[in-house]
């Protein structure tokens, strides 16, 4: 593996003091331009972001404003045509190709929509996987993967498939799998988008519980409000531009949030009223 001078954080419980620079990601007025043929589209228009060392930021924003894009750009999958991203002091622009390879592997991992897992795979296999490219023996690699779904409280589905896991369960292996070689940061793409409330609510606990319990930076991206209960902060973009963030916005889209659950929850009441008020009358007309 190739010798980067990138700051390494090993699953360290946060001490405050993060060394002389605590943005785990910074991004300088990213410009990106998709070119297909004749066709350019400007995903971002000089966005500027800043986000600390363990962190939970949410980015929200309609289809379309650039969530993705961005993501991809922090995750190194992508560059930005112009601007620059620095994570963990690490300006990626500067990478090679190996390089690049190593923070991939290392320095973040993702998370996405519909999971990414290999279906012929049981789950301890697929959280295993990605350390396969590390330099653990055999013993260590069962040992990290036993770890792994420790944390997300999976040690009684190693030995499932995908297929015989739920939506909510294949997610949490898939964070797991994401974990796997101790990335610092975790970016999350809709991690929420496949599953109902109850189990797109695990997923944000678990996820609020790896910034705050472990110290890690966790971008997601999403169009579930109920995140703004368990993000520190929530970034809305527009148009490729970053157009509010801060407590305010945290306040109003967490009581939007509980407003709609209360509401799912009346609506949950009145079917279970219109059901009983059925039977009743089913019974009397029998007699
Ligand atoms: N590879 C690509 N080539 C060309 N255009 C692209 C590409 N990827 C994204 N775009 C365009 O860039 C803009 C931003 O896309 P992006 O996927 O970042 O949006 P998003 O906010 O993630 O949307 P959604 O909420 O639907 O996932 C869109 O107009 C999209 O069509
Ligand atoms: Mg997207």
């Amino acid at each position: 593996m190739t010798e980067m001078k990138m700051e390494r954080e090993r699953d360290e419980p946060r001490t405050g003091a993060e060394g002389p620079d605590k943005a785990a990601v910074k991004v300088n007025d990213a410009i990106k331009i998709y070119k297909t043929g004749e066709l350019e589209v400007v995903a971002l228009r000089g966005l500027n972001l800043e986000v600390s060392k363990g962190e939970f930021v949410a980015i929200m924003g309609p289809s379309g404003c650039g969530k993705t894009t961005l993501l991809n750009l922090i995750g190194g999958m992508d560059r930005p045509t112009v601007g620059s991203i620095i994570v963990n002091n690490t300006d990626l622009s500067e990478l090679d190709t190996d390089q690049a390879c190593d923070f991939r592997a290392n320095t973040v991992g993702f998370v996405f929509q519909f999971f990414n897992l290999l279906p012929e795979l049981t789950a301890r296999e697929n959280v295993e996987l990605p350390t396969r490219i590390s330099n653990l023996g055999r013993k260590e690699r069962e040992t990290r993967a036993q770890e792994l779904l420790e944390l997300v409280d999976l040690e009684e589905r190693g030995a499932h498939k995908p297929s015989q896991l739920s939506g909510g369960e294949q997610q949490r292996i898939a964070i797991a799998a994401a974990l796997a070689n101790h990335p610092p940061i975790l970016l999350a793409d809709e991690p929420t988008g496949e599953l109902d409330s109850e189990a797109g609510a695990g997923i944000l606990d678990l996820l609020r519980k790896l910034s705050k319990e472990e110290g890690r930076t966790i971008i997601v991206a999403t169009h579930d409000i109920r995140v703004a209960r368990y993000a520190d902060r929530v970034l809305r973009i527009l148009d490729g531009e970053i157009l509010t963030q801060g407590p305010e916005d945290l306040t109003r889209l967490s009581q939007e949030a509980s407003q709609r659950e209360e509401i799912e929850q009346l609506r949950n009441r009145v079917s279970e009223l219109t059901d009983t008020l059925t039977r009743i009358r089913q019974s009397l007309a029998k007699t």
